[in-house]
C-alpha cells in the first residue's frame, strides 16, 4: 500500500494531517532508501472508506519523521536501491575523435553519459563505463603523411590536438595542388592496417598524446572510464561479420562496395565495406556490440550519442536484429540535442571555430572567480571554490533540460546564482551546511542520532517544512525515473525543487533561536535537506560545497 502510495503521489501528497480516518494503513510506506528494513514506527498514512472512494490521510509529523529518519540513517546511500542487482549495464559516452578538437558538442555526451552511469550504479546495476574512441580511419594515413612531410615533434608535444588538427587541415590544402599526397596517404593507411612498425608507432603516439589532453578535461569534470577501447580495437575483428552477413544473405554488392539494403525498413542502404576493401564506422559498431555481449555480457548496452547519428544507430541495430542477435533490442541509443550559441546556430567562437571544451571550463572558472570576489562569498580557497562552482554550473546547465532538446548556452544563465542553476542548488547545500555549523558552534550535537532524538515532530508540520519533506521523500522515485528514462534532467529539476523548498523553509522559519524538540526537528530537516541535495548533485556529477 505504502509503495503504491509513494508511486502514485511522489510529490503531490498534499492531504492534510488533521483528519484521522479508520486507522493506520499497513504496511508502512516503503523505506525511501537502500534496504527494506523493518518499519520502526507506525504508518504515517491513514486510509478511510467514503462511499466508493478510499481516501488517504497522512499524519504530517509522522511522515516528516519517517523521511528524515530514512535520510539520516542511510546518509550517502539515501535514494539508492537494489533494483539493478545482478545486472550489468554498459554505458558508452564521450567517445571523442583523436587528433580532433574536443569541443562543446562532446560536452553533452560526457556529462549526460557520466550522470547516467552514476544513476545506474546507484540503482544497484553493475556499470561498465566505455569510451569508444574515434581512433581509426583513413584520415590517419593523411596525418602520418602530414607529420612526415612537415611535422615537428616538439610542436606536437606542446599542444597535441591543436597541432595535429592543424597538420590535417594543411594536408588538405597541400593535396589540392599535389595529388600525390592522397596516394601516399592511402599507402600509409594500408601500412597502418598491416601493422607496419613505423606507421603503427606514429599512430599510437598521436593517440597517446590526444588521450593525455582528453584526460585533463575528464579530471576537471570528475569523469572516468573502465576502458578506452575504441574503433581501432575492432579494426581486426570484422572479417567474421562480413562473413555472417554474407551467409545470412544480407550482403549485396553495389558499385564494388558491399551494402545491406534497409529500404524495406525505411532506413536506406548501409555501406558495410568500401570498394577498396576498407571497413567503416558502422561495421566497427556491429563488431563492438557483439564483442561487448560476448566478453562482458549486458542487460542493457547504452550509447550516449548526439541525435545527428540517429540513422546510424537505427541502421546497425536493425542489422544486428536481421543477423539473428536477439539481444539487439538491448542496445539503446540515448540521443541528445545540440548546444547552440546566442544566435541560435551551433555554438562557435568569434572567428567561427568550434568552441573547445577546455576553454568553456576555464572560462567558467574565471568568470565564477570574479563573481565570488564581487559577492564576497566566504571561502577559504577561492580557486578551489571557483572550480567547484564554475564547472558544476556548466554541467548542471547541460543536464537541466530534457536531453533531446537543443539548448542555448548563455553565460549569464549558466552562472546566475538565483536561477534554476547549479550555483543556486549548491548554495542551498552550503546554506544548510552553514546552519548546521552554527548549531555545532553553539555546542549542539548535529550528528544523525542526536538529530533523531526528538519525540515530537509537530514542529515540522508547517506548509514549508512539509513541502520540503515531501520533496526529500520523493528523491528515490526521481532517481528511479531518471534511470528508467535515461534522463538526468528529472534529477536536476528535482534537486532544484528541493533547494527552492529549503529556501522557503529557511526564510519562513527560525531554527537556531528555538529550543528543545522544535529546534532538533528543524535542524534534522536541515541536515536531511543537505544530504538529499548532496546525493542528488553527486549523481549529476556536480560537487556540493560546504561554504559558498
Ligand atoms: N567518435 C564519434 C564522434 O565523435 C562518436 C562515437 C559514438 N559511439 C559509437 N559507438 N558509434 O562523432
Amino acid at each position: 500500500m505504502g509503495q503504491l502510495l509513494s508511486a502514485l503521489f511522489p510529490k503531490t501528497l498534499n492531504v492534510r494531517g488533521e483528519e484521522h480516518g479508520d486507522g493506520p494503513c499497513a504496511p508502512k510506506v516503503g523505506l525511501r532508501g537502500a534496504q527494506d528494513t523493518a518499519p520502526s514506527v507506525s504508518s504515517p498514512f491513514v486510509c478511510k472508506a467514503t462511499g466508493p472512494y478510499l481516501n488517504f490521510f497522512v499524519d504530517r509529523a509522522d511522515y516528516c519523521r519517517d523521511v528524515i529518519s530514512d535520510v539520516l540513517t542511510l546518509g550517502d546511500r539515501y535514494g539508492s536501491s537494489e533494483t539493478g542487482a545482478g545486472r550489468r549495464v554498459i554505458v558508452e559516452y564521450s567517445s571523442p575523435n583523436i587528433a580532433k578538437p574536443f569541443h562543446i558538442g562532446h560536452l553533452r555526451s560526457t556529462v549526460i553519459g557520466s550522470s547516467i552511469a552514476r544513476i545506474m550504479d546507484f540503482l544497484g546495476y553493475e556499470v561498465l563505463r566505455l569510451n569508444h574512441l574515434g581512433d581509426y580511419g583513413t584520415q590517419f594515413g593523411k596525418l602520418i603523411v602530414a607529420y612526415r612531410r612537415f611535422g615537428n615533434r616538439e610542436e606536437v608535444e606542446a599542444a597535441p590536438i591543436e597541432t595535429l588538427n592543424k597538420y590535417y587541415v594543411e594536408f588538405h590544402e597541400r593535396a589540392e595542388s599535389d595529388p600525390s599526397l592522397e596516394e601516399e596517404a592511402r599507402a600509409a593507411f594500408a601500412a597502418l592496417e598491416r601493422g607496419d612498425e613505423e606507421e603503427l608507432a606514429l599512430w599510437k603516439w598521436f593517440r597517446d598524446e590526444s588521450l593525455k589532453e582528453f584526460t585533463v578535461v575528464y579530471d576537471m569534470m570528475g569523469v572516468s572510464f573502465d576502458s578506452f577501447d575504441g574503433e581501432s580495437f575492432f579494426s581486426d575483428k570484422m572479417e567474421r561479420f562480413t562473413d555472417e552477413l554474407e551467409s545470412a544473405g544480407l550482403l549485396e554488392t553495389s558499385d564494388g562496395a558491399q551494402i545491406v539494403d534497409l529500404d524495406p525498413y525505411g532506413l536506406g542502404k548501409a555501406l558495410i565495406k568500401k570498394s577498396d576493401g576498407s571497413t567503416l564506422y558502422i561495421t566497427r559498431d556491429i563488431a563492438a556490440a557483439v564483442y561487448r555481449k560476448e566478453h562482458y555480457g549486458f542487460y542493457k548496452n547504452i550509447y550516449v550519442v548526439a541525435t545527428q547519428q540517429n540513422l546510424h544507430f537505427r541502421q546497425w541495430i536493425k542489422i544486428l536484429e536481421l543477423m539473428g542477435y536477439e539481444w539487439a533490442s538491448d542496445c539503446v541509443h540515448v540521443a541528445f540535442g545540440l548546444v547552440l550559441g546566442d544566435d541560435g546556430g551551433p555554438m562557435k567562437t568569434r572567428d567561427g571555430k568550434a568552441v573547445l571544451l577546455t576553454d568553456v571550463l576555464n572560462q567558467a572558472i574565471s568568470k565564477t572567480k570574479e563573481i565570488i570576489l564581487e559577492k564576497g562569498v566566504v571561502t577559504d580557497n577561492v580557486d578551489a571554490a571557483a572550480a567547484q562552482i564554475g564547472i558544476g554550473a556548466v554541467v548542471f546547465q547541460d543536464l537541466h533540460n530534457n536531453r533531446i532538446k537543443d539548448y542555448v548556452f548563455n553565460w549569464d544563465k549558466v552562472l546566475n546564482f538565483d536561477g534554476e542553476t547549479g550555483p543556486y542548488v549548491q548554495y542551498g547545500h552550503a546554506r544548510a551546511a552553514s546552519v548546521l555549523r552554527k548549531a555545532e558552534e553553539q555546542g549542539l550535537d548535529v550528528s544523525g542520532n542526536a538529530l533523531l532524538s526528538a519525540e515530537d515532530y509537530s514542529a515540522a508540520v508547517s506548509d514549508a517544512a512539509f513541502d520540503l519533506a515531501k520533496l526529500i521523500g520523493a528523491l528515490p522515485d526521481a532517481v528511479k525515473e531518471a534511470g528508467e528514462k535515461y534522463e538526468p534532467s528529472i534529477l536536476t529539476r528535482h534537486v532544484t525543487d528541493v533547494a527552492q523548498a529549503f529556501s522557503a523553509f529557511y526564510h519562513d522559519e527560525p531554527i537556531l533561536p528555538l529550543s528543545g524538540d522544535a529546534r532538533t526537528v528543524k535542524l534534522s530537516l536541515t541536515s536531511a535537506t543537505k544530504q538529499a541535495i548532496k546525493n542528488g548533485l553527486k549523481l549529476l556529477g556536480v560537487s556540493a560545497p560546504e561554504r559558498m
